[in-house]
């Protein structure tokens, strides 16, 4: 069943003198590895038809899509826990979309679904491979944010390493992120004390002023991260949600108390460089040992067992008001390499969309 979408999108063709109407596809590919900093250079847009679905499949509007830092690792070809993106062929990432056309028993059109998809306006999928969305308990660009990966992320990094309790101290960086945002609100529900590394005075002020942040230091303005921690710190740290890596965990882990905990969550400072020389710093072995802390990293989808409890949890807090968000949308598909390399700029308060259609 052809839906309104279709008609509106199609376009011809002439193949041995037959018109034939395809309807357009959008798609980006990754056209080289990145260097350091991605630029423009790395992505081409590209312009082909949609397929026609086969049985089981569904075809995907995509309305939002997410852009994550993560990502930019799998534009190289180092090992890591997920494999490399292929050149020349279509970038991948969390969308949330409208299915408007269906072969499929499981999805109807219209539903609303998530899944990872390809950086492109449709995605014809097996059903079995997205999950159903509801759009009227939460806006749909929640499900890529603090109902998606993003949320599950926090919850799971903090609540099961950081295990934070009342009265403790817990820091997080890349605090007005979209990870670091639900760290920081998921902490303050647990009775724990809040302070938040960000990097620009209005981050500084939402984290302070909407999110009810104790403590917060500007990494990009104070003269001495380490000063400014210690002075946001005064009982020292009991749990640090490391988001950033570099000179600011650094600063951080000098300051933590007996038995600390470190969700190592993400080292966004280091995903640009090019060599190890220019990731350096003190080692922590001395300080893990004097502190018994514990420092551990994680990958979300390492709980995938457990997401069901985490979703229905996140989705109490955002009903009750306990969790705020914030999300940075940016219009036009054309615009998703600028979303994506806006990340390493700090462009972004909350969690980073497109929004590619309506
Ligand atoms: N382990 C997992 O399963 C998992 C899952 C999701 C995300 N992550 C990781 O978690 C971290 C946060 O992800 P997110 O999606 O919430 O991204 P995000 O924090 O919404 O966006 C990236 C932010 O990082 C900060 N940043 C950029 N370059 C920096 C640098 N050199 N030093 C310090 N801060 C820098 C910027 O904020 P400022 O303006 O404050 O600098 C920027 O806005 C990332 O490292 C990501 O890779 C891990």
């Amino acid at each position: 069943m052809h839906s309104i979408e279709l008609l509106h999108n199609k376009y011809f063709t002439i193949e041995k003198g037959k018109v034939i109407q395809n309807m357009k596809n959008e798609q980006i590919i990754l056209k080289s590895y990145p260097q350091g900093m991605p630029t423009d250079e790395n992505f081409e847009f590209r312009t082909v038809s949609v397929p026609d679905l086969q049985d089981e499949q569904v075809l995907v509007r995509t309305i939002y899509l997410s852009v994550d830092p993560y990502m930019r690792g799998r534009m190289s070809t180092a090992k890591s826990y997920v494999p490399p993106y292929q050149l020349n062929e279509v970038l991948k990432g969390y969308i949330v979309g409208e299915v408007v056309e269906s072969k499929s028993d499981r999805l109807l059109v219209g539903d609303k679904v998530t899944g990872e998809l390809g950086w492109q306006r449709y995605n014809a999928i097996d059903a079995k491979y997205v999950r159903k969305v509801d759009s009227t308990f939460a806006p749909l660009s929640s499900y890529l944010s603090v109902l998606g990966l993003t949320g599950l992320t926090a919850y799971f990094g903090l609540l099961d390493i950081g295990q934070p309790k009342e009265g403790e101290t817990v820091v997080v960086s890349g605090a007005a992120g979209a990870v670091g945002m639900v760290v920081g609100q998921i902490a303050k529900i647990k009775g724990a004390r809040v302070v938040g590394i960000a990097g620009s005075s209005s981050k500084i002020k939402y984290l302070e002023e909407e999110l009810g942040f104790d403590a917060t230091v500007n990494y990009k303005e104070v003269d001495n991260v380490r000063r400014a921690l210690k002075e946001a710190c005064p009982s020292g740290i009991d749990v640090y949600f490391d988001n950033v890596g570099g000179p600011i965990s650094d600063a951080a882990i000098s300051l933590l108390n007996d038995y600390a905990r470190i969700p190592v969550c993400g080292a966004i400072s280091a995903y640009n460089i090019t060599s190890l020389k220019d990731d350096f710093g003190p080692r922590v072995q001395p300080t893990l040992i004097k502190t018994r802390a514990l420092m551990k990293g994680f990958i979300v989808s390492d709980y995938a067992s457990k997401f069901k409890q985490a979703a229905s949890d996140l989705g109490k807090w955002l009903a009750e008001g306990k969790i705020k968000y914030q999300e940075t949308v940016v219009e036009g598909f054309e615009n998703v390499p600028n979303a994506f390399l806006g990340l390493f700029k700090g462009q972004n308060i909350g969690k980073q969309l497109v929004k590619v259609s309506e």
